[in-house]
């Protein structure tokens, strides 16, 4: 069997590719460090799927299953660079040590590479992240001139590393709640509020325009609005860019959207979900902000209505309770702990109870999916896909959607799509299961 034409003219990875990360804390450099330890034959690409999942294509009879890398062009890890903004000077190398994720035995073997990125200065404001204090700051007059040096330092990142493409991916601290004002809806009414120093428009949200501006497609690890909003939509649409969120999904809300899907397939009812969380490294230390964590808990608690759809089974899931906590306890680090007390209804209505006692590490979780997202938003931008990535949605909790649609929560839902996405690209026949041939 030949080889499908890809459906769209898809340039080739030729040349470096540079992930910029702002935030260069536990998860951007479990991340930088996970990927050279790989380059380096110390470690296996475990929880990524552009490593290591396969695809299936054609009929079953055909026995057709590469690898995703070699379906798909992809960048390849040795064509990475990694560069990063954060308030906080320390390299990556003593970052990682604070941060406290990785082993003195996989860091110090690691100790020249990491301690070679150096954070640029970053865009930081006290006033939407309250935990953290940095002298590495950029200052400048305006939000927009912040914005315009962010695109300045893109570029000279790019001539220095002699980089073909980039990529960001959001690695930084949850801000504060911001829900999307007018501020947000036009191109012209955020470039406007960036020149007002608006207080609206949080760092972030920079990062994000200034990606745009340069053609670089922006990927968001953390809940805050940033680029979900109709102006930047709108911008990335506009300038051919591709862009993708919000939020990680790792831990807890991972496990929600593969054990609720379960229930609802077997029409098991849902009283009540109750969730805590023990964390102690930095990330928990942010979220111990009421406001922080009021971002966290939106984005965390969005997942299990859309899956379980109570309006179309109220019998089974109307007024459910849904309780999200995150306590910050420090002697936990990065080890994180998820408790699930999860109340469910059976047959005649009677109840059963499920415990997920998840013993997780956050970044460990986390720096897999900055790879995959790394790599799949500069593929999209190779195949000339523009604006919401909504393929990308396996990836976060809660995934942006065009206007007006739910978003798809369901991780099997978001499987399915992401490698049909793929299969579509690349001129393959999408997969229904069915093998049509056994049917009359
Ligand atoms: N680890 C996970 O499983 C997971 C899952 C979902 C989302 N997230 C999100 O990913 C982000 C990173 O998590 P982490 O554990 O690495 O946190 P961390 O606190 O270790 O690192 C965040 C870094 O961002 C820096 N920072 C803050 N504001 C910045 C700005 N404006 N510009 C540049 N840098 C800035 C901080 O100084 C810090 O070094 C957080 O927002 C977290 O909520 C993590």
């Amino acid at each position: 069997m030949n080889p499908a034409t890809p459906r769209v003219a898809i340039a080739p990875p030729r040349g470096k590719l540079g992930v910029l990360t702002p935030g260069l804390g536990a998860v951007a450099t479990t991340f930088m460090a996970g990927v050279e330890s790989i380059r380096r034959g110390r470690s296996k690409p475990i929880g990524s799927l552009t490593q290591m999942a396969t695809i299936r294509l054609g009929k079953r009879t055909e026995k057709r299953s590469p690898l995703i890398k070699e379906f798909v062009p992809l960048a390849g890890l040795d064509d990475l660079v990694f560069g990063a903004w954060d308030p906080i000077p320390d390299d990556a190398l003593t970052a990682a040590r604070k941060a406290g994720v990785l082993d003195a035995r996989d860091l110090d073997p690691l100790a020249d590479f990491l301690s070679a990125i150096k954070p640029m200065p970053a865009v930081f404001d006290n006033h939407y992240v309250t935990r953290i204090n940095g002298s590495n700051v950029k200052s400048g007059k305006t939000k927009r001139d912040l914005a315009e040096q962010l695109r300045q330092d893109m570029r000279e990142f790019k001539q220095a590393h002699g980089l073909d493409r980039l990529v960001v991916v959001w690695c930084a601290s949850t801000e504060v709640f911001i829900s999307a004002g007018p501020q947000h809806a036009t191109i012209e009414a955020f470039e406007a509020a960036m020149d007002a120093n608006d207080e609206a428009i949080a760092p972030s949200m920079l990062y994000a325009w200034a990606a745009i501006m340069e053609g670089v497609p922006f990927a968001n690890g953390a809940p805050n609005l940033t680029v979900d909003m109709p102006a930047l939509v709108q911008l990335a649409t506009e300038k051919g860019v591709p862009i993708s969120g919000k939020d990680f999904k790792t831990g807890q809300t991972w496990m929600k959207t593969v054990i609720a899907p379960g229930l609802k397939a077997r029409m098991l009812g849902l009283r009540g979900w109750y969730s805590t969380n023990i964390l102690g490294n930095r990330d928990g230390e942010v979220l111990d902000d009421p406001a922080s964590f009021k971002t966290k808990e939106a984005s965390k608690l969005s997942v299990l209505h859309t899956i379980l759809q109570p309006d179309i089974y109220p019998d089974l899931y109307k007024e459910f309770s849904h309780v999200v906590r995150i306590n910050y306890y420090p002697p936990r680090g990065d080890n994180k702990e998820g408790w699930d007390s999860i109340d469910i209804v059976g047959w005649m209505d009677y109840p059963m109870q499920i415990k997920v006692n998840f013993l997780c590490r956050d970044s460990i979780l986390a720096a897999p999916l900055v790879l995959d997202l790394a790599l799949f938003s500069d593929f999209a931008h190779r195949a000339g896909m523009k604006g919401i990535q909504e393929w990308l949605s396996f990836y976060y909790k809660s995934p942006m959607v065009a206007a007006g649609l739910q978003p798809e929560h369901d991780l099997f839902i978001q499987q399915t799509k992401l490698k049909n996405t793929l299969r579509h690209l690349m001129g393959e026949e999408q997969i229904t299961h069915l093998g049509l041939e056994y049917y009359p």
